[in-house]
This record gives structure tokens, C-alpha cells and sequence, in this order.
């Protein structure tokens, strides 16, 4: 079922493709991104409210430049082109255009030169934020100039009847002014878009489509203590109760008290019908003298499968398989998944599914992952949870160098547990993108009180981030820095020494494994 007004964002392949999508959502519309090439019988079928072309890097006139089919301007829905979207624009509806030297990035001072409902309650002159390859020359016939830069006069443009918009900046990012207003003038002025779509009638909406799909039959959910699986089984339990079974492995390279901490959550707090199974030991079992890294993680990968396997055979009757995908994993355009899509292939293991020849359900496969944690707290998660940092599939397997054994990841637990704690007193935790403790196969002489001691040496790290491609070491207070290092060496035995990371992504990653 989709939402009543849906607005378009086609991909010309803009890093902002995915902000302009979640800014339209923030405005309660909702809105899908596609590739440029989508065909335009799939455009009528979905029947937009509006569309939204996006930048892009190319030139219009590159050999293999994204064009969209010229037919999006005859549908008679408003369109708004940004940037590349604008240049495609004068391309195709022949208006001028010449490939420029060099691209004007950054931050522009432009003027509004006539009156029109796109910058309506915005000042004459404001900053936005620019950025394009091409030089538009002319404007196709119909369109007018409404503002004018410098270094661009033909900054924003409108053809009133068409209802089609230009602008040569990006209302999406932070860094343009009055990029909120502008976007709201073009969805509520323009197109006549009603602010209908949020999570609370999403969570409504999905519920029901659940239950019409799962009818009696029986689904089995995989929870692994992180948000997105955590948050697709709480709604799919709101639909069909108990018919569904979450089922949590604990693999033994789990953070200190999780599996406690998710049942006690997930089963006595909010009612999910939930299975923990203690698997530590056979993880540990197939770990044992293991120390390359990417041999730990596709031993814990097809452990999680076989132990997972067993598991759900014993839920007879089962058919669906619950799966946390969120929208950003499905969004098919290169662009906005990135490298990143490939890193995560590689990093985890897939083809659960298909294995055990169950049907998928995806609650989430629309949502982008802040809506997705909005969504948890709607579902009674803490605020705390929804936003804890990423943590690995092969959890703390990749962060105890070398061996893994029982005793050394319960070192490694308490001493990212004191880390943890240290930084959330300090107030620092959500400054923070990523922070953990790694356990080094290192022993160094320490001396603790008359007694000299040969132990572990551990390194703390953390990292502040957008999109976990690349990062920058935090810069941690001193006295932070001090207390954690003081409390892990007093209390956690095993270790008498600790070292902080100040490497940065590339060319170090943000795990040591
Ligand atoms: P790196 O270390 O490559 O990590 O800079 C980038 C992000 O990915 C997480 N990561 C993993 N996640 N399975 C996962 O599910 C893995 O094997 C894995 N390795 C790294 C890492 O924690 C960081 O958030």
C-alpha cells in the first residue's frame, strides 16, 4: 500500500540525493528516489504529486550523461530541477547550455529579480549553497528568470503554467539558507502537496498490510540487540502478537550484559515473544585458534546461520522471515548507496532467506534510518537504544586482536563497558559516531602497587562521522581520557596499560580487524 501523494526524486547521481528525499519526508510528504532512466509509463503508474530532478556530477553533454525522458515535462506534474536537474532542463527543453571550465562550488550570495511563489516569505538576497559543471546561456521558451548570482545569471527560473522550477543550488543542505522554505513553497505552494504522511500513519498502515499478508501462518524474526532488527520485530509483533517469534543468539562476542539487557528490554518491557539462545560456547568452540580476521568473521557468519537454522526448524510452520532492511539498501541507484553497499556485502553474511526457503516480510524497506529510530521510540524502545552506535556483526571478534577466548572477551567487555559508561557521564556519547575498546595481543610491564605486573595492553577507540566511509579521530578531553584509562587499569584485571588511537578513516579504518 502506498501513501495517497508520493514526490518523485529522480537520481542524476547528486552525494544529496538521499538528503532531498529525507528533507521532503521531514515536510510530511512522502518521497521515493529512482533511478533517472526509470521508464515513463512506471512515472505515470506511480502517479507523482511531484517531481524532483536532482544534481548530479556530469555534464549534459557527456558521453554518457544521465538523461531522463523528456516526457516528464509533458505529464503535467510540477517539477523542480536542481542543479544538474535545472541544466538537464535547459537541455532539453531547449534552452542554452555550454560545458564550463571549471564547477562553482560552495557557498553564493544570489538576488531574487522577480516576484515568485518559490522564495515566497525568504529575503531579496540570501546565501545558498551552489554547485554546477555547466553554464546555462539561455532559457528555454516560457521560463523566466527569478534570481540571479554573480557568477550565474540564470540561478533560479519558473514557467508558472508548466509549473516546472529551476535553481542552480542545493535547497537540501543546511548551508542554503532558506533551502527549508524554498522546498516547502515548491511542495505546498506549487504542487499542492497536504503534509499527510508520517510515521505514525505508516505504523498504521504497515500493521495492517502485515496482518493481511501473514494472515494465521507463523513468522520467525532474527533480533540481534541493534536497532533496525529490533525495531522490525517490535512491528510485526504489534500486528500479529504472538504468531511471531524473535529469535536473539548470543555468540559470546557480544558488549558486556547484552544478551540480559535485550531480553529484559525487548521480552518483559515491551512483550515481544522472544528466544534467547545461549550459543557462546560453540562460537567459542569455532574460534578457538582462529586469528585472521576475515576468517573470524565467515565462521561467525555461518555459525549465526546453522545455529539460527536449527532454531527455526523447531518452529513448525513457520513461512515468513522478518528482515530489517531499511530504504537506503533498496534505493537502486549507485549514488546513493555509495562504496558503502559494497563494504557491507562484504561485511556481512546474506542468504538466510533463501536458504531456509522462507518469505521475506520488511517493515522497514521504506524507511530511511533516522525515521527507523523515531520509529522505535513510537514503539517504546528508550531514546538511549534507538541511538546507540553501530556495532559489528562479528562483534567484539574483530576487536580482540588475535585469539579470541572466554577470558579475553570478558577483559574486553568490562573494559568497553567502563569506556561506555565514562563517556556517557561525560555528556559525550552522541557527540561520539562510534567508540569502543580494542584488546591488543600485547603484554607490557606495569607496577601496581609493590608488585610488578606483565598484562594486557588495551587502545580505546572513537570516531565522529557521517556515513562511516570516512572518519576523524575524536578529540577527547584530557580528563576524560584520564578517568577512563584510570578505571579500566584499577578494575578491569588483565589489563595495566591503555593507549588512544588517533588515526583517522582513510587510510586507517574505524575497526582494528
Ligand atoms: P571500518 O572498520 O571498515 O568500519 O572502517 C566501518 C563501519 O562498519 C562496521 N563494520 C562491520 N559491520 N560486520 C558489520 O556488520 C562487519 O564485519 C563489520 N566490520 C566493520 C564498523 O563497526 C563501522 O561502523
Amino acid at each position: 500500500m502506498k501513501p495517497s501523494e508520493t514526490v518523485l526524486v529522480l537520481d542524476f547521481g547528486s552525494q544529496y540525493t538521499q538528503l532531498i528525499a529525507r528533507r521532503i519526508r521531514e515536510m510530511k510528504v512522502y518521497s521515493e528516489i529512482h533511478p533517472f532512466d526509470i521508464p515513463i509509463d512506471k512515472v505515470r503508474e506511480m502517479n507523482p504529486k511531484a517531481i524532483v530532478l536532482s544534481g548530479g556530477p556530469s555534464s549534459v553533454y557527456g558521453e554518457a550523461a544521465p538523461h531522463s525522458s523528456r516526457e516528464i515535462f509533458e505529464l503535467g506534474v510540477p517539477v523542480l530541477g536542481i542543479c544538474y536537474g535545472m541544466q538537464l532542463t535547459a537541455y532539453q527543453l531547449g534552452g542554452g547550455v555550454e560545458p564550463a571550465s571549471e564547477r562553482e562550488f560552495g557557498g553564493a550570495e544570489i538576488e531574487i529579480t522577480k516576484k515568485s511563489v518559490l522564495f515566497e516569505g525568504t529575503p531579496t538576497r540570501q546565501t545558498v549553497w551552489a554547485s554546477h559543471g555547466d553554464r546555462i546561456l539561455a532559457a528555454p521558451p516560457g521560463f523566466e528568470v527569478i534570481a540571479v548570482s554573480d557568477n550565474a545569471p540564470f540561478t533560479a527560473w519558473e514557467h508558472r503554467e508548466r509549473r516546472c522550477y529551476g535553481i542552480q543550488f542545493h535547497p537540501e543542505v543546511t548551508h542554503t539558507e532558506n533551502g527549508q522554505q524554498i522546498l516547502r513553497n515548491f511542495l505546498f505552494e506549487v504542487a499542492g502537496c497536504t503534509a499527510s504522511w508520517d510515521l505514525g500513519n505508516f505504523r498504521r498502515q504497515k500493521v495492517e498490510e502485515i496482518r493481511a499478508a501473514v494472515g494465521e501462518k507463523k513468522v520467525i524474526a532474527a533480533v540481534s540487540g541493534g536497532v533496525d532488527s529490533s525495531v522490525a520485530a517490535l512491528l510485526v509483533s504489534e500486528a500479529i502478537g504472538d504468531q511471531l517469534t524473535a529469535i536473539f543468539v548470543d555468540n559470546g562476542v557480544l558488549r558486556k550484559d547484552e544478551a540480559i539487557q535485550v531480553m529484559s528490554k525487548l521480552s518483559e518491557g515491551l512483550g515481544l515473544h522472544i528466544v534467547a539462545i545461549d550459543a557462546r560456547q560453540r562460537f567459542w568452540n569455532e574460534l578457538a585458534g582462529v586469528e585472521d580476521p576475515e576468517l573470524k568473521r565467515k565462521k561467525i557468519g555461518y555459525e549465526f546461520i546453522a545455529v539460527f537454522d536449527e532454531e527455526a526448524k523447531k518452529i513448525e510452520g513457520a513461512e515468513f522471515l522478518v528482515q530489517g532492511t531499511l530504504y537506503p539498501d533498496v534505493i537502486e541507484s549507485v549514488s546513493v548507496k555509495g562504496p558503502s553497499a559494497v563494504i557491507k556485502t562484504h561485511h556481512n553474511v546474506g542468504g538466510l532467506p533463501e536458504k531456509m526457503g522462507l518469505k521475506l516480510i520488511e517493515p522497514l524497506r521504506e524507511l530511511f534510518k533516522d525515521e527507523v529510530r523515531r520509529l522505535g521510540e513510537e514503539l517504546g524502545l528508550e531514546r538511549e537504544f534507538v541511538w546507540r552506535h553501530p556495532f559489528p556483526g562479528p562483534g567484539l571478534a574483530v576487536r580482540i586482536l588475535g585469539e579470541v577466548t572466554p577470558q579475553r572477551v570478558e577483559v574486553l567487555q568490562n573494559a568497553d563497558a567502563i569506556f561506555i559508561e565514562e563517556v556517557r557521564k561525560a555528556g559525550l556519547y552522541d557527540e561520539i559516531s562510534q567508540g569502543f575498546v580494542v584488546l591488543l595481543p600485547i603484554h607490557s610491564v606495569g607496577v601496581m602497587g609493590d608488585e610488578r605486573t606483565y598484562e594486557n595492553v588495551c587502545a580505546i577507540r572513537a570516531v565522529t562521522t557521517t556515513d562511516f566511509m570516512t572518519a576523524d579521530w575524536y578529540r577527547f578531553p584530557y580528563e576524560v581520557l584520564d578517568r577512563i584509562s584510570r578505571r579500566i587499569v584499577n578494575e578491569v584485571r588483565g589489563i595495566n596499560r591503555v593507549v588512544y588511537d588517533v588515526s583517522s578513516k582513510p587510510p586507517s579504518t574505524i575497526e582494528w580487524e
